[in-house]
């Protein structure tokens, strides 16, 4: 459904987007994940037409979008970074006016627009005028936009940003429910909400992937190798020192409140002889529990041993 090959984009000496491939089918939500600066609002940019790359080609439904941009952007609703909003316009024939622009059938035009001010939460605004309203708001109404010709590829530069708590449950929903026949592109800093609605993952740093892995896989993986806190009434050198000697432990590491985090050697599981260890030597077991390899802790890892 969309294909990225070899994209780039310089801004004079500036790479902000470096040979950067990859392939989405549709049902695919992929978050789009980097640092502030890494070049995802430049790649969404480029995707859905908006400017060209320097080098490389982008196919929506194999439609070259820089040779035949009209029919590519029929497919797409785009998110940008900064809504767009016509300021004197009232909600309602903005909302009128895009879905015109995108070629909306007039038989089903009103239909629509009433269905996205539903779901985007802005049916009660819809007579007002768009510069008179409050960040979130205008930030629904970006949505809104986005989705009202029904497209089959979403592109949404950070779709909840701004928005409050319920609205942010809500447009979670929305993105997940659209999923299914739909291939979907979004950017977001909040990690959680990778995990919430995306099938896969892309994190990009200094205009790179710095990786590329299915939800399913990085979870697979990170249950692999489970780190164990350890927190025990002695808590003397020995302890560490005579962990550290089990043959299947890694490292130690120390946790925000003086516990211990032990962590194994890959895909060991070291709960038992830990356990074990702690009751031989009467160390006095107060907790112990698997931590998670999050999203962050992925994150954080591949963002830092790119150099950063
Ligand atoms: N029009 C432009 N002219 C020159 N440099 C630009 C332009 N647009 C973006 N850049 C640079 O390209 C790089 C990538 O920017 P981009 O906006 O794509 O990052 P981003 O990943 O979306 O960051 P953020 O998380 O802050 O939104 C940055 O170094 C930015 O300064
Ligand atoms: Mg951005």
């Amino acid at each position: 459904m969309i294909q990225v090959q070899n994209v780039s984009k310089h801004y004079g000496d500036l790479v902000a987007v470096d040979n950067i491939s990859f392939q989405l089918e549709k049902g695919d939500v992929l978050g789009f994940l980097g640092p502030n600066g890494a070049g995802k609002t430049t790649t969404m940019r480029i995707i859905t037409g908006y400017m060209p790359p320097t080098n490389g080609n982008v196919y929506i439904a194999d439609i070259d979008v820089f040779e035949d941009p009209q029919s590519a952007k029929s497919h797409i609703g785009y998110l940008p970074e900064n809504p767009p909003l016509y300021e004197d316009m009232v909600v309602k024939d903005y909302l009128d006016f895009v879905a015109d622009i995108k070629q909306v059938p007039v038989n089903t035009k009103k239909e629509r627009i009433h269905y996205v001010m539903e779901k985007c939460g802005i049916t009660d605004v819809g007579g007002r005028i768009i510069g008179h309203l409050s960040k979130g708001y205008r930030q629904r109404i970006g949505i809104a936009q986005a989705l009202v010709n029904d497209p089959s590829v979403l592109v949404l530069d950070e779709p909840t940003n701004g928005l409050d708590p319920m609205q942010i449950i809500e447009i979670r929903d929305l993105i997940h429910g659209l999923s299914n026949d739909r291939t979907v592109i979004l950017s977001t800093h909040i990690l959680p909400e990778v995990t919430m609605i995306c099938s896969k993952v892309i994190i990009i740093n200094k205009g790179k992937v710095a990786l590329e892995e299915s939800l399913e896989r990085l979870s697979k993986k990170a249950d692999d190798t489970q780190s164990i806190l350890l927190k025990t009434k002695h808590q003397g050198d020995d302890v560490k020192q005579k962990i550290l000697f089990l043959s299947n432990v890694d490292d130690i590491g120390v946790g925000p409140f003086n516990e211990l985090i032990v962590h194994p050697k890959k895909g060991a599981d070291i709960r038992e002889e830990l356990s074990e260890m702690v009751l031989r030597n009467k160390w006095g077991l107060l907790e112990m529990r698997p931590v998670t390899h999050n999203l962050e802790e992925v994150f954080l890892r591949v963002i830092s041993s790119e150099g950063n």
